[in-house]
């Protein structure tokens, strides 16, 4: 049997904007995604998923995907989240040159699906490195951060970009530039709340809402390029350690994906509640549409804010991680 984890993430700055080859920094958090893996003496995959919905699900089914059967909770979140582990299955089964290995795997997240904090990242991440490692071969966090993106690139159809599995992989804060990716060394542990709507955002729809806003107005290109501008500010807000200052550009940065359409009416209402308890800067993270914000709070003040916001389901405390995909066993 073989166990690996890896984190979600927080994005400070950029998403939507990386789309379009602009900088974003991504930073893994202290929430994991467990994915523990035996192979099979058949090429058959069953996957038991104890926290991707609220009632999880099995399935069993051959390596063709032939007859695999309709998820009785099938959701939409849940039909993706099945495209996630496949996608990792063949990229293990890829990787160790065994076309045919079967696997019993159950995944196993306390990273809320499809809301913004990396989930689906974090899921194929740790997929990929358990079930490669079960069939006898280890993986760089490089290597598994390719073979992840190629999945979200698949399920996706093709508007992934390298932020998520990445940072997942690799652990930390990370900057992410088209291909380009690399990890900010000494990065500060920055005091970083969430709260979470208890929804998601269609990614997929999100993503090209903003590519027809950004074809059809200027000013949408133009926020885009705003975006790129502001996360270089943020990368140097960070590199002088000024907290202060990555606060104020959260603040921005939520302003502009406001304006490309992508916050939604909770969302909006935790990012006020936790600025008026003086948070230094707060933000939606990720796609947007429902899901998660972050703030950034040295006090206790905005996480019991967000506690009290109607809406919110759930606010936490959020560490830095600074490693990325591991080995639990
Ligand atoms: O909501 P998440 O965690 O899947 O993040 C999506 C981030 C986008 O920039 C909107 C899309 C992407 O692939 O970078």
């Amino acid at each position: 049997m073989t166990v690996s984890s890896a984190p979600g993430k927080v994005y400070l700055f950029g998403e939507h904007a990386v789309v379009y080859g602009e900088p974003a920094v991504p930073c893994a958090i202290e929430r994991r995604a467990t994915v523990t893996v035996e192979a099979r003496r058949d090429d058959r995959l069953r996957v038991e998923a104890r926290d991707l919905t609220l009632d999880g699900f099995t399935v069993e089914y051959g390596a063709s995907g032939d007859d695999r059967p309709d998820v009785d909770v099938a959701t939409p979140l849940v039909e993706a989240a099945m495209g996630y582990v496949e996608g990792a299955v063949e990229q293990a089964r890829d990787a160790a040159d065994a076309p045919d290995a079967g696997f019993d795997m159950v995944v196993e997240s306390d990273i809320p699906l499809g809301a913004g904090l990396g989930s689906s990242a974090a899921v194929v991440c740790a997929a990929i490195d358990a079930a490669a490692r079960e069939l006898g071969r280890d993986l760089t966090p490089e290597a598994v951060a390719d073979r992840a993106y190629r999945v979200e690139h698949d399920v996706q159809e093709g508007q992934a970009s390298r932020a998520d599995t990445f940072c997942s992989a690799t652990g930390g804060a990370v900057r992410v530039e088209g291909d380009d990716r690399r990890r900010i060394p000494d990065a500060p542990n920055l005091p970083l709340v969430v709260g979470y709507d208890g929804g998601a955002g269609d990614t997929g729809e999100l993503v090209a809402g903003v590519r027809t806003l950004r074809d059809e107005y200027d000013f949408a290109a133009d926020t885009v390029g705003a975006i790129g501008d502001l996360v270089r500010a943020g990368e140097r807000a960070l590199a002088d350690d000024d907290v202060a200052e990555v606060g104020r550009l959260m603040d921005f940065n939520h302003g502009l994906l406001a304006a490309l359409g992508v916050s939604s009416r909770s969302l909006d209402a935790m990012v006020w509640a936790a600025r008026d308890a003086d948070a230094l800067g707060a933000k939606l993270t990720g796609a947007g549409g429902g899901g998660c914000i972050v703030a950034l709070d040295e006090t206790p003040a905005a996480r019991t804010a967000l506690d009290y916001t109607p809406g919110c389901e759930e606010a936490f405390r959020a560490e830095l991680d600074r490693e990325g995909v591991r080995a639990e066993r």
